[in-house]
């Protein structure tokens, strides 16, 4: 029976039990409207001497998705979701949530304030605020270590993973677990049962998981340490900890005042506006204007060509997805190589134990290699990962339409090369896309999926499904030298050399890059990757750079000596002994002050203030030249790409949203005054020049 709803909560009559169903698509978040709706179907449920219970349930495949996150900087509404969560605990009837989904963040608190809970085996429960730079606001902080203990409290809440249902079960964060996947059925049984037994109220408040005090101090203390060595420069992991020691040390609405005030500092924080920013845009970047245009070409069999590096790690990610892969290499050996280079990342999984060999056997049982490309006749999609060279790269596509069936997708992962130009060269120029891959193409997030000229919408359809399925990070990019992320790069790397050159030492320009939350400064990336990649790139420019450019030419010295990096021992830093981490190296010093005196340059100091300024607008000047000339579709996809492919520090946003944190007129006034020394390479974006001319900022491009 009905008894009332205010959309978007619905409550109806189950005998004496009120059902309250949550229906506000996609994810059930708590907007204002929800919170409103769920205190008022409590306090009817409290003045209806007809109801015995009440059953919490999610409509569609979530619980509850979390507080609404589009809600948060703008004015805060009333009821807030603590109060929310305490008038559910204060409930004079009990509380039951039936959880069949995604129970994540206020969508926990919630079923946390209820007084029993009950998961089904779909349902997964986490507390990922970390993750948006936020702890748990509405008593999750206080509930949570009362009812499962500190420790296990600590672990959800400072990793924002989530726990899936037997786990929970395990965990005591629900009373129990049943089969099914109507959370209303099953609740509904579960809710009758506890009437039967007399069950009453029961608040989380008073759970008493925290009685043991010195073990819930020792799993604080060894959080705190944890936390302090990892959090980088993350503002909310801490917060978090000396929330659940309030938890510990103070009675509970003490706790949640305190809790209450960390949170607001972390809403205030730039880092959540960052994080909240990058949550948005990497859904965004998934829905390109084909995505919506064309439906995706069925993709069952992949075809790799190359398995090197990247042909490697690509099968890695195509037969972790589930699909069989076709490698091709050039001859018998290679091809050993190849499959060699696979096997070693499952020898590696099963040398740690994450997986059994018998499972290494049964992945390997979907890979198959040829010399032959005649063995890729079948298959949906190919993608060619050799060499770097514009011959070699044609002569395998004219393999590809020579054997391939109509309508496979014939992609590359060039890293520069023009891929109009590898099109054109076949019958079939609708069905070639770029997937750009990054290395190590098995555990990099992003994949720039990049458009040329001819091809047809459905083909960019499909490799977006490609990268749903390889769970990768899609970003739509146009055809240019480098594309989004490469092109970008070679100009703030241009950028780090000039201040190399000018008096900076390239372990100065690497720690006050990692101080500004980069996992490693540029110089040691150049070291990881290999020197000798962007030799030939430099060697391949050097006919058409421009002749009145300043070019630094210390890192050819370098690799005019074998210094590759990490592989040979030696680059911008030694690594004895095979050792990961580098250290400075003298002999190095000795080369940038000899290119100095080469270059006719006096060396001067740099603040490290100064070298990130510089380092970031010629990223974002880059940045918005891209966007400018429609390589990248809108700003948040050079963010995405930088964020997932280039290791910026995700808790600033992206390059481009730094930029809006930083100031548009800021950034220019500073291109403008780097100009007077260098007006070639710092040339003013026509669209920054426009936006601050317009007072405008990169997010009104966002929209
Ligand atoms: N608020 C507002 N919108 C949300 C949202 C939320 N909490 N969670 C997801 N959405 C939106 C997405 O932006 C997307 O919108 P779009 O279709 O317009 O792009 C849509 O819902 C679907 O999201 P996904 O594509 O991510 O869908 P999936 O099915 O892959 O995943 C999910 C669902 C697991 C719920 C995932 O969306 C997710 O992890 N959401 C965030 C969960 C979260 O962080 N919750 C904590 C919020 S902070 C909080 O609760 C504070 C409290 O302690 C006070
Ligand atoms: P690699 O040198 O490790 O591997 C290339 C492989 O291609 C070799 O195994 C070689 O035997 C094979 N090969 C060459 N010609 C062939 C042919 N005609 N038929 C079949 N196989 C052939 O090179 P890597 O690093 O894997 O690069 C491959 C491509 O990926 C290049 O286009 C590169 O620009 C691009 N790329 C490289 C990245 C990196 O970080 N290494 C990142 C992203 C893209």
């Amino acid at each position: 029976m009905e008894t009332g709803a205010t959309a978007p909560v619905a409550r109806s009559m189950h005998g004496d039990i009120l059902v309250v169903t949550i229906d506000n698509p996609p994810v059930n978040a708590l907007g204002v409207d929800v919170r409103r709706a769920l205190v008022e179907a409590i306090d009817a449920a409290d003045g209806d001497a007809a109801v015995a219970a009440v059953l919490l349930v999610g409509s569609g495949k979530t619980f509850i998705g979390g507080a609404d996150i589009r809600e948060f900087g703008k004015p805060p509404m009333t009821p807030f979701l603590p109060d929310v969560c305490n008038r559910i605990e204060a409930c004079t009837k009990p509380v039951v949530a039936a959880i069949h989904g995604a129970a994540l963040g206020g969508g926990l608190e919630i079923a946390l304030s209820a007084h029993y809970r009950l998961a089904l085996p779909a349902a997964r429960l986490g507390l990922p605020e970390v993750q948006l730079g936020l702890l748990p606001g509405a008593g999750g902080t206080q509930r949570t270590p009362r009812l499962i203990g500190a420790a296990a409290a600590l672990d959800l809440m400072l990793s924002g993973r989530h726990a899936g249902a037997a786990e929970a079960a395990k965990l005591g964060l629900v009373d129990r677990l049943v089969e099914g996947d109507d959370p209303v059925v099953a609740g509904l049984a579960y809710t009758r049962e506890l009437l039967q037994m007399g069950a009453r109220v029961r608040r989380t408040r008073d759970a008493t998981a925290l009685a043991d005090a010195d073990a819930q101090k020792t799993a604080i203390d060894a959080a705190r340490a944890e936390t302090a060595k990892k959090a980088r420069g993350l503002f909310s992991p801490l917060k978090i900890v000396d929330a659940v020691q309030a938890a510990v040390e103070l009675p509970f609405d003490d706790g949640l005042a305190l809790e209450r005030k960390l949170f607001m500092e972390c809403l205030d924080s730039p880092q959540r506006a960052g994080l909240v920013h990058a949550f948005f845009a990497e859904r965004e970047t998934a829905k390109a204007p084909e995505t919506r245009a064309a439906k995706p070409r069925p993709i069952n069999s992949v075809g790799i060509v190359g398995g090197g590096t990247m042909g490697a790690g690509i099968a890695v990610a195509v037969l972790d997805a589930g699909l069989p892969v076709t490698m091709i290499e050039r001859d018998d050996e290679a091809l050993a190589r190849g499959r060699k280079n696979v096997e070693k990342v499952y020898d590696g999984l099963v040398a740690k134990g994450r997986i059994k060999p018998e499972a290494k056997e049964a992945v390997m049982a979907r890979w198959s290699g040829s010399t032959s490309y005649d063995a890729l006749a079948q298959v949906d999609l190919v993608i060619e990962a050799v060499f770097e060279d514009m011959g070699v790269k044609h002569a395998v596509f004219a393999e590809l339409d020579r054997v391939c069936k109509p309508g496979a997708v014939l992609a590359t992962n060039t890293s520069y090369l023009d891929i109009d130009q590898i099109a054109a060269a076949i019958s079939r120029p609708q069905d070639v896309v770029g997937l750009h891959f990054f290395s190590p193409a098995n555990i990099m997030k992003l994949l720039e999926i990049v458009v040329p000229a001819n091809v047809s919408s459905d083909v960019v359809a499909t490799a977006f499904e490609l990268a749903k399925k390889l769970r990768k990070v899609p970003v739509r990019a146009g055809v240019c030298d480098g594309f989004i992320g490469n092109r970008i790069l070679a100009v703030y790397g241009q950028a780090a050399h000039a201040m190399m050159e000018d008096g900076a030492s390239p372990y100065q320009i690497d720690k006050a890059l990692r101080d500004f939350g980069y996992p490693m400064g540029p110089f040691q990336v150049s070291d990881l990757a290999g020197g000798d990649i962007g030799w030939a790139t430099r060697k391949r420019r050097a006919a058409t750079r421009d002749p009145r450019a300043r070019y630094v030419q210390i890192a050819d010295r370098l690799c005019e000596r074998g210094w590759f990096g990490q592989k040979t021992g030696r680059g911008y830093y030694l690594y004895p002994d095979g050792a990961r981490v580098g250290t400075p190296d003298p002999e190095v010093e000795a080369i940038i002050d000899a290119e100095r005196a080469r270059a006719g340059v006096t060396p001067r100091s740099f603040s490290d203030d100064e070298i990130v300024r510089r380092y970031l607008a010629a990223m974002i000047n880059e940045g918005a030249n891209v966007v400018h000339q429609k390589i990248a579709l809108r700003p948040l996809d050079v963010d995405v790409t930088f964020v997932h492919g280039y290791g910026f520090p995700r808790y600033r946003g992206g390059p481009m949203k730094y930029a809006d944190t930083v100031g548009l007129p800021k950034i220019l006034a500073d291109i403008r005054e780097f100009a007077n020394e260098d007006p070639i390479f710092w040339q003013p974006s026509p669209l920054l020049v426009e936006l601050v001319e317009q007072g405008a900022d990169f997010a009104s491009l966002n929209k």
